[in-house]
């Protein structure tokens, strides 16, 4: 079933439980689930009031559309 997950971070998540950071991915463009891999480049032109659709196989912005209650 196809489905559509929001995600408001632009940026990763680092958390460091040993003694080097992890970054875990908070936009969802990753390709290298959960790590970041730096696909979070796609999301720095996003308005706040906007809500994007991205391409999951070239992370591309399909669409684009006001954001708030439809
Ligand atoms: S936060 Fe998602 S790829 Fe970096």
């Amino acid at each position: 079933m196809p489905r559509l997950v929001r995600h408001d971070l632009t940026g990763p998540i680092k958390i460091e439980p040993q003694d080097k950071p992890v970054f875990i991915c908070g936009c969802g463009l990753t390709r290298n689930f959960p790590f970041c891999d730096g696909s979070h480049k796609a999301c720095k032109a996003e308005r706040p009031d906007r809500l994007y659709v991205y391409d999951a196989d070239t992370q591309t912005v399909v669409e684009e559309r006001p954001d708030g209650p439809s």
